[in-house]
């Protein structure tokens, strides 16, 4: 499909498509990740922490950390360039453009706005940020799905993307062990009762009352930037990591099982789950729960560590480039991050 065949207002086309069976799929997969990798071992180094600990406590064996100049619209670029590729689509061909992140390049404008404009967008195209932190990429699915189930857009991109090393304090051992840089992005576009990939159901959630577990103080309204709150490292993230623990645990269950119930579909039957990648014990825990074992998650954790709303793209490029992740196979995504924001998706692919 190239961007010639494409109409300048594409709802009016798609207005005349049969509106019942229409759905929303994906179409194209990309991600990008930085070449420098930081293992527990280097970590170590200048903390007082081990491999040992880290491997243990969270699954994670190393993260990638983005060379000094990169910047979050940079990663989210590449990353989009390999999943229109995949989709056989150029940026001229897209409706909305939908960035997950809380590491923007500027806090004006949207890192969408930048990325719109590197891949040639058309003016009606629309570019924006959410702020859902690791749900991100579930909240940016959902919304793709929604636009173009209703025949108001026909292409999305949803990147999740995160330079977790720039918002983290590299001297806390409780939160820097834990984080990672990269980015990961897909196109979704129409399908017909007649194709077998499909998003089948989407659930999202929030629990309010624990926006103080995982936070950044200063740089916002509340405390803008000064000296003093830089020298206090309120500019930085601040963790309850076992409030956070627990509260994934069990959201990501629930939201898990809305998801499954919504499209009919048991646990038994679900071929994949690409989750967000946090930690090996809260997934561990989470299958007991919906009763999937590990052995049936696609898991990067060891290697990339937890890059936020990222994390579920970058582990579906990576099965899907690998062949791990076959067609007409069921994938449940789901995630939960600061907030406490969580979603999750049940997708035939
Ligand atoms: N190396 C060595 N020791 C450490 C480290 C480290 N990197 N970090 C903490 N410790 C120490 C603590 O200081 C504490 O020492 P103390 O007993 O002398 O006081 C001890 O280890 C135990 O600390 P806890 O915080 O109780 O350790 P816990 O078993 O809860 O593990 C962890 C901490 C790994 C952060 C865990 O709580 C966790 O993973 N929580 C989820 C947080 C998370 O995933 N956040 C990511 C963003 S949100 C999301 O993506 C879901």
């Amino acid at each position: 499909m190239t961007s010639t065949q494409h109409p300048q207002d594409p709802t009016s086309a798609l207005r005349h498509e049969a509106g019942a069976s229409r759905g929303a799929r994906i179409i194209g997969t990309g991600s990008d990740l930085p070449e420098e990798i930081r293992t527990n071992f280097d970590l170590a180094r200048t903390l007082d922490t081990s491999d040992e600990w880290i491997r243990s406590r969270t699954g994670i064996g190393a993260r990638r950390i983005a060379a000094k100049g990169d910047k979050t619209s940079d990663m989210a670029r590449r990353a989009s360039q390999r999943a229109l590729e995949a989709s056989g689509l150029t940026g001229r061909d897209l409706d909305m453009i939908v960035v997950a992140t809380v590491t923007p390049d500027r806090p004006l404008p949207s890192t969408a706005s930048l990325i719109h404009h590197q891949l040639g967008a058309r003016t009606d195209c629309a570019a924006f940020d959410v702020a859902a932190a690791c749900g991100g990429f579930c909240y940016g699915l959902t919304l793709a799905r929604a636009q173009i189930e209703s025949g108001l857009a026909r292409y999305v991109l949803v990147i999740g993307v995160e330079l977790l090393s720039r918002i983290v304090d590299w001297t806390d051992r409780g939160t820097c062990v834990l984080f990672g840089d990269g980015a990961g992005a897909v196109v979704v576009g129409p399908t017909d009762a007649s194709s077998t990939g499909r998003v089948l159901a989407t659930a999202l959630g929030v629990d309010g009352s624990l926006t103080e577990s995982l936070t950044i103080v200063a740089g916002g309204s509340e405390e803008p930037p000064s000296d003093e709150a830089i020298a206090a490292k309120r500019h930085l993230v601040r963790m309850n990591g076992q409030e956070v623990f627990k509260a994934a645990v069990r959201y990501l269950s629930e939201v898990s099982a809305r998801s499954l119930t919504q499209c009919g579909l048991t646990p038994d039957q679900i071929d994949w789950v690409v989750p967000h990648q946090a930690n090996q014990r809260i997934l561990e825990a989470v299958g007991d729960r919906l009763g999937i074992p590990t052995s049936r998650m696609v898991l990067n954790l060891e290697r990339y560590g937890n890059t936020s709303s990222a994390s579920i793209p970058i582990a579906l490029d990576e099965a899907v480039r690998g062949g791990v992740i076959k067609p007409g196979q069921h994938l449940l995504f789901c995630a939960l991050g600061a907030g406490v924001a969580f979603g999750s998706a049940v997708v035939r692919w």
